[in-house]
C-alpha cells in the first residue's frame, strides 16, 4: 500500500477515503498462473495499461511509474509465496476534503493478491453455466465512462449480479442502453452461429476486456472468422454456442441463456477448441502466445 509491503489485517483505510463515498477509484483484475517457466502474470504490461488508461479518464495521476507497479506486484507475490494467484491493483482517491471534487484527494495505491479458483466455478468452465438477461441496463457513455474499470461504476454489475443470482441463475448477461446485447458482469460475451464468431464491440460501451483480445487473436489465428458487431438479443436464443471471457471467469461457455438451451446445451466445437488454445496460453503451454506471459522470479517455484 503506498510504496509499503503491510500485512493482510492491516491493510486498511479510513472512514473518509473518498473513494469509500463516491466510487473515485479505478482497477484491474489480473492473474498469475503456474507456468513451465514459472509464475507467471498473464499480458501484465497490457493491464498496467489499462489501469493507467483508466485512472487517466478520471484525471487521477498514479505516483508510481508502470514499471514500479509491475516490480511491486512481482514483490507482493514473491513475499507471500503464492505460485498462482489473483492479483488487484487499486488506484483511489484517499481522505482529503470531503465533497465530490475529488482533484485535491490524494491518489492512493494498492496492490492485492490472493489465490482465487475458478470464478464461475470448475464445473462451470467444463459444462458451461446458466445466464440470465438483467433488467439492469449497462451503464452508457451519457453517463459515465464504460471503457474506464472504475469503481463506482461496478454497482450496475453488482446489481445485476443480485438480481439473476436471487433467481437461481450463475451469470448475468446486461444489455446496453440501446437494448443490444453488451457483456456479462464482468466478463465480455462471443456468440457463435455457423462458424462465425461475433462480439460486441466499444460502440455497444463493454469493457474492453484483456481476454477478449486474447480470444480474439487465438481464433484468428486458428481461422476462425471473428466480427466484432452489434449483437440483438435474440442472437443468443439462435446461438449455436454462446461463451464469455475475463480474467476472473477465463473462458467459460454458457449453456443456458433465460432458459433456453445454447446450441446442443453443452459447450460446442468451437468454444472447446478455443477454450483448450486460450488456456494453453494462460499456462505457458503454447509457444506462440509466450510474450503474452510476465515471468515472475520467484524462489518458490523452485522450491
Ligand atoms: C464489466 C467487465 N467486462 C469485461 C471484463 C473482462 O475484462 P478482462 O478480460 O480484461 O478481465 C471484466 C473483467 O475485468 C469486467 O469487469
Amino acid at each position: 500500500m503506498n510504496g509499503e509491503l503491510v500485512a493482510w489485517e492491516d491493510a486498511k483505510v479510513h472512514v473518509l477515503t473518498h473513494a469509500l463515498h463516491y466510487g473515485t477509484g479505478v482497477f484491474e483484475g489480473i492473474r498469475a498462473y503456474e507456468t513451465p517457466r514459472g509464475t507467471a502474470i498473464f499480458r501484465h504490461t497490457d493491464h498496467v495499461e489499462r489501469l493507467f488508461r483508466s485512472a487517466g479518464m478520471y484525471l487521477m495521476d498514479i505516483p508510481y511509474t508502470r514499471e514500479e507497479l509491475r516490480a511491486a506486484t512481482h514483490e507482493t507475490i514473491v513475499r507471500n509465496s503464492l505460485r498462482s494467484c489473483y492479483i488487484r491493483p487499486l488506484v483511489y482517491r484517499g481522505a482529503g476534503p470531503m465533497g465530490l471534487y475529488p482533484l485535491d484527494s490524494p491518489v492512493e495505491v494498492a496492490i492485492a493478491v490472493w489465490e482465487w479458483g475458478a470464478y464461475l466455478g470448475d464445473e462451470g468452465k467444463q459444462r458451461g453455466v446458466r445466464g440470465k438477461v438483467s433488467s439492469f441496463r449497462r451503464i452508457s457513455s451519457d453517463s459515465v465512462i464504460p471503457a474506464a474499470k472504475a469503481t463506482g461504476q461496478y454497482v450496475n454489475s453488482v446489481l445485476a449480479k443480485i438480481e439473476v443470482s436471487k433467481a437461481g441463475y450463475e451469470e448475468a448477461i446486461l444489455l446496453d442502453d440501446r437494448g443490444m446485447v453488451c457483456e456479462g458482469s464482468g466478463e465480455n460475451l462471443f456468440v457463435v452461429k455457423d462458424g462465425l464468431i461475433a462480439t460486441p464491440g466499444f460502440s455497444a460501451d463493454i469493457l474492453g476486456g484483456i481476454n477478449r483480445a486474447s480470444v480474439i487473436t487465438i481464433a484468428r489465428d486458428l481461422g476462425y472468422e471473428v466480427v466484432e458487431r452489434d449483437v440483438a438479443r435474440g442472437e443468443l436464443y439462435l446461438a449455436d454456442e454462446i461463451f464469455m471471457t475475463g480474467t476472473a471467469a477465463e473462458l467459460t461457455p454458457l449453456r443456458e441463456v433465460d432458459d433456453r438451451p445454447v446450441g446442443t446445451g453443452e459447450p460446442g466445437e468451437i468454444t472447446r477448441t478455443l477454450s483448450g488454445a486460450f488456456h494453453d496460453a494462460l499456462y505457458g503451454r503454447s509457444d506462440r502466445y509466450a510474450e503474452w506471459l510476465d515471468v515472475v522470479e520467484s524462489p518458490a517455484h523452485t522450491t
